[in-house]
């Protein structure tokens, strides 16, 4: 029996993938190089130039990738690393991968990407690198960072992991500081699969880099083991779905853009009467959209969210509470003795987050049915909360 479309499941995210990448993969089936080869390659070519960089260097996760980062620029035990509570949970996990100590700063409202001045402010003699990230693809910021690193003889690390072709006054994502990462799960803006890469203009990152993620192997000898190593190596498989992603993350971005714009119209009157914050987006119309996060109200608590999260998912509507403060995870709480109430901005925040379905084929039905089940859901609550 056909399914209306009114009861449809509505996924959280999917892929876009199309016969090119189907065929791409395809062919490096018939071929006998299934690892490190021309598709890694050409793939490492197209995210570099994406971001203005020199180098690329393709991993098998974007955790992997901030990993490499970390050790290529020595960052270690007693070493301070800044960095922001309100991210996944791999940009912090990298930091204690060495023994290195994270900071956590609050973040800033309007952009929820971590607050430039309580970087600096939290800057003391062993602070040795700065890793803020871009947030559900937000790229403020990350000039003042650049500059706060600059000015402290900092390292700065950028976490591109959700920020794929976005812009920040003319400077692409990936452009910032010693080096960044990109990620390639499957709910990102390109996929591959599993993977991640590093960009970077510095030589000697690159090649660290390039040594580490295939078992700290010299560049030239098979089986001479420079340094301690990885193995963080990416399939051809996985590059050559990668490459056409590439080649078409114009087109995927544009078509992001436009669900992001049915969903800011379709959400305006929920917005106008405070029920809804839409997603805050530096450089909107250039923007590269990796999820559309709405913020509930301040008159909804924790308890009002989860119960709207499990609401919609009992209608189909995929949806998640992205993200769950790192500071406030049982393991970090445990080693960084880190509580509730130590950055009540991330906390306020993230206890009203709610990630709503997205990725670049949404339909504009699709959007009016998350929309007309929010509207329903928030007035429902909205009237036992309202006082
Ligand atoms: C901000 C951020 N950092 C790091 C990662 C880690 O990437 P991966 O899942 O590929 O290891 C992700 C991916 O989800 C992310 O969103």
């Amino acid at each position: 029996m056909k399914l209306m479309a009114h009861e449809q499941t509505v996924p959280l995210s999917s892929p876009d993938i199309t016969d090119a990448e189907r065929e791409a993969v395809m062919a490096v089936l018939k071929t006998n190089r299934l690892s490190i080869g021309p598709r890694t390659e050409a793939f490492e070519a197209l995210v570099a130039a994406r971001a203005g960089r020199r180098y690329g260097v393709a991993v098998n996760s974007g955790t992997s990738g901030l990993h490499l980062c970390i050790r290529a620029l020595g960052i270690t035990e007693g070493d301070e690393v800044i960095t922001t509570p309100f991210s996944f949970i791999a940009t912090t996990n990298c930091i204690l991968f060495e023994h290195a100590r994270p900071v956590f700063v609050d973040i800033d409202p309007e952009t929820y990407n971590a607050d430039p001045s309580a970087v600096e402010a939290a800057i003391t003699p062993r602070t040795k690198a700065i890793l803020p990230v871009e947030v559900f693809g937000n790229t403020a910021h990350f000039d003042r960072y650049e500059r706060i690193a600059k000015e402290h003889g900092l390292l700065l690390i950028e976490d591109s992991c959700e920020a794929l072709g976005g812009i920040l006054n003319g400077r692409p994502a990936g452009n910032f500081g010693d080096c960044s990462v990109f990620a390639f799960y499957p709910n990102k803006q390109i996929t591959t699969g599993e993977g991640g890469l590093i960009v970077t203009n510095d030589e000697n990152i690159r090649d660290l880099c390039i040594s580490m993620r295939n078992q700290g192997r010299d560049t030239t000898a098979w089986l001479s083991h420079r340094r301690m190593g990885y193995n963080y190596r990416m399939s051809e498989i996985a590059a050559a779905l990668g490459e056409v992603q590439m080649h078409r993350l114009d087109e995927i971005l544009a078509k992001r853009r436009k669900v992001a714009e049915m969903y800011d119209n379709a959400l305006t009157d929920l917005a106008d009467a405070g029920l809804v914050h839409l997603p805050p987006m530096t450089e909107r119309e250039n923007a590269s959209w990796f999820v559309y996060v709405i913020r509930l109200g301040d008159e909804f608590d924790q308890t009002d969210r989860d119960t709207i999260l499990k609401r919609l998912r009992e209608n189909g509507i995929g949806c998640s509470n992205y993200f769950a403060p790192i500071h406030l995870q049982p393991f970090i709480m445990e080693t960084l003795k880190t509580k509730p109430g130590d950055f009540p901005i991330t906390e306020h925040i993230a206890a009203r987050t709610i990630a709503l379905p997205f990725f670049s084929n949404m339909t504009g039905e699709q959007v009016a049915r998350v929309r007309d089940e929010l509207d329903e859901i928030l007035h429902s609550i909205g009237k036992k909360t309202r006082k």
